[in-house]
């Protein structure tokens, strides 16, 4: 979803804007765009590809020292070059603006300048941004000012980068409820959404806080805070030295960047489980200091998460009740933020997301506060995000950068995340003796290499591919646990492959989706050894008998035996608890060669973003 990129340094920083862009394309984007300070303000602008900005940029012979980019994910007005950022105002001092969040009150605001004989050529939100800054700016004679006024009028979410054509030497950035953080360079100064678009020219970044307004130098920054439109003092905030290399955003041997991220699941989970590997028990501090007394007066668990995340919730609801015996309830955060539940107060209320950027889940967080649960915890893979730094207790996920739009190994680091999480707390509750917590870690520690050898039944996965692309249609069917598995593997297929994919908990069939199978509607099934086997085996039979298709990812162990329209790849032996994570790699295989046969964007799929941070 949208992302920002400015820079500001002693030599040109078009190709830091550029490189910096082509980064930030996994987010998701339809259109581009750059202003460059270079005796006046000058703007480029394009839909389509950042190649395709880079190519103008080149035959326009553009350079400066001065400059902020962008890539719009369209919310307001459709993609086309007029409503692409940067966005400019003004006619004696020009100002231009790059914008990712959304303005909601942007109609009003729109008609209010208007008036005021501002003309809008664009359908977009941010537009509002732009005239309004040039309006204050009548006003005072420092643009940061101005900034800090106009800011106080928004509401919604922004991360904004601000330029001014008779200052070329400042960009002025802030942000509020959209990621952006500024990089410190040996040469220059830099601001993004994300630490990946900088890691070319420096690992020294600051994460800006909801409210942070901060001018850039090519030589200095300073941060303010902006309260009700006044600058505060100047503040500090810490410099993070980012772990990351520009090589863990780089696509190696690989085609994609999922079929990177699917391959690389035994070291993210072996990276995500470090801490217990050596251990014989895990403690509730492995989730922050205060975890264990929070834990103690935890009666209850509320999930909230959306799309992948959200089916990680619903396994770890198996889980949380089967080993801990504590209620667990999991919602989708965007429903969750607009309905009236009844809040318990030591209900720990959980958000899990690869991101942490995610508007949904940081409202339905904050909404779970305002409603009176006591403490929160996050699960999530960006150290420095919103999410992360809201909640009371946090587990990262280490499953390292996830470019790919369709979340693989962030999904199962972040079971690996909440099996531990069960361990924990059934331990607390007097429901796991030593010898069964010793086995569920010995299993943890099987995992990556459990996960390793799953992954050698790509060429079979790979055969079904061609089927699967020739379909309109796919049901996938899952009992218990596996059931969350099986809507994973559905979301897996529609987003990267287009075909349309349901997931039933299979004892629904006969209670409506039965009627839609035939031989064209292929029906997947994920059906490991365990207690529900046998209930799933008379479903298939349902299938079976109404003439329909079937593709069963079944354990070794397994008795289900290949024949006409059965066909069945076997996976190892019942993986006990650690099932579902396993049978989650076959289902990512699957969508990604069906994507592959289909020819898709497999890495930026066709309406979707990476961090979708406006609701
Ligand atoms: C699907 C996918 C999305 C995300 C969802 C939440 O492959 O990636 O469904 O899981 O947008 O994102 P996060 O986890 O960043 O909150």
């Amino acid at each position: 979803m949208c992302g920002i990129v400015g820079a500001i340094a002693e030599k040109n920083i078009v190709p830091v804007l550029i490189d910096g862009l082509l980064c930030l394309e996994y987010r998701g984007y339809d259109s581009a765009g750059l202003v460059i300070s270079n005796k006046g303000l000058q703007r480029i602008r394009t839909t389509g590809r950042v190649a395709e900005l880079a190519k103008k940029v080149t035959e326009h012979h553009t350079n400066g020292f001065a400059g902020i980019a962008h890539t719009r994910w369209a919310t307001h007005g459709e993609p086309s070059e007029r409503n692409a950022h940067p966005h400019i105002s003004g006619h004696e001092s020009r100002i231009a603006v790059v914008h990712n969040g959304i303005i909601e009150n942007h109609e009003a605001m729109r008609k209010r300048l208007q008036a005021e004989g501002y003309q809008f050529e664009s359908e977009t939100d941010t537009e509002v941004i732009v005239h309004l800054i040039a309006s204050n700016l009548k006003k005072t004679d420092s643009l940061l000012k101005a900034v800090s006024m106009s800011i106080a009028e928004l509401q919604g979410a922004y991360a904004i980068a601000v330029m001014e054509e008779i200052h070329p030497e400042r960009i002025v950035v802030a942000r509020n409820g959209a990621p952006l953080l500024l990089g410190l360079g040996e040469d220059g100064n830099y601001a993004a959404s994300d630490a990946s678009a900088l890691l070319k020219k420096t690992r020294d970044m600051i994460y800006l806080e909801d409210g942070d307004l901060a001018e850039l130098y090519k030589d200095q920054y300073q941060i303010y805070q902006s309260k009700e439109g006044n600058l505060g003092q100047a503040i500090t905030r810490p410099i993070h030295h980012s772990d990351l290399t520009s090589d863990d955003i780089d696509m190696g041997p690989y085609d994609h960047f999922m079929q990177k991220e699917i391959f690389e699941q035994p070291s993210a989970v072996a990276n995500t489980l470090e801490m217990v590997f050596n251990a014989q028990s895990v403690s509730p501090g492995l989730f922050g200091s205060a975890a264990e007394s929070i834990f103690e007066q935890t009666n209850g668990l509320l999930i909230l998460a959306c799309g992948t995340s959200y089916h990680a919730g619903l396994v770890a609801r198996y889980w949380l009740e089967t080993f801990a015996g504590i209620p667990c309830i999991v919602e989708i955060a965007s429903e969750y933020r607009y309905r009236d539940p009844v809040a318990d107060a030591h209900t720990l209320v959980v958000g899990i997301s690869q991101s942490g950027e995610t508007a949904d889940t940081l409202a339905a967080m904050n909404y779970a506060k305002e409603l009176g649960h006591l403490h929160s915890l996050s699960i999530c893979n960006v150290a420095e995000s919103a999410l992360i730094r809201q909640t009371d207790l946090r587990f990262l996920t280490r499953a390292g950068p996830e470019i790919g739009v369709a979340s693989t190994k962030a999904f199962t680091t972040q079971l690996a995340s909440l099996l531990l999480l069960t361990i924990v707390l059934a331990k607390m509750r007097n429901r796991l003796s030593v010898e069964h917590e010793a086995k569920m870690i010995a299993a943890l520690r099987h995992l990556p290499a459990a996960l390793q050898s799953t992954l050698q039944i790509e060429p079979e996965a790979q055969e079904w591919s061609q089927q699967f692309s020739e379909k309109r249609h796919a049901l996938f069917l899952g009992r218990g646990v596996h059931y969350p598995i099986a809507m994973e593997g559905a979301l897996k297929l529609k987003e990267i492959s287009y075909v349309h994919a349901e997931a039933y908990a299979s004892g629904e069939l006969k209670h409506g989706p039965l009627a839609l199978v035939d031989s064209e509607m292929p029906v997947v099934a994920i059906a490991p050894n365990d207690q529900l086997l046998s209930k799933l085996k008379s479903n298939l039979q349902e299938v079976r008998a109404r003439g329909g298709e079937l593709y069963v990812f079944a354990d070794a162990d397994t008795q289900i035996e290949e024949s006409d329209n059965l066909h069945v790849i076997r996976l190892a032996e019942h993986a006990g608890i650690l099932s579902p994570i396993l049978h989650t790699i076959p289902l990512q295989l699957l969508a990604y060669h069906v994507a592959l046969v289909k020819g898709t964007d497999v890495d930026k799929p066709r309406n979707l973003a990476k961090a979708v941070t406006v609701e």
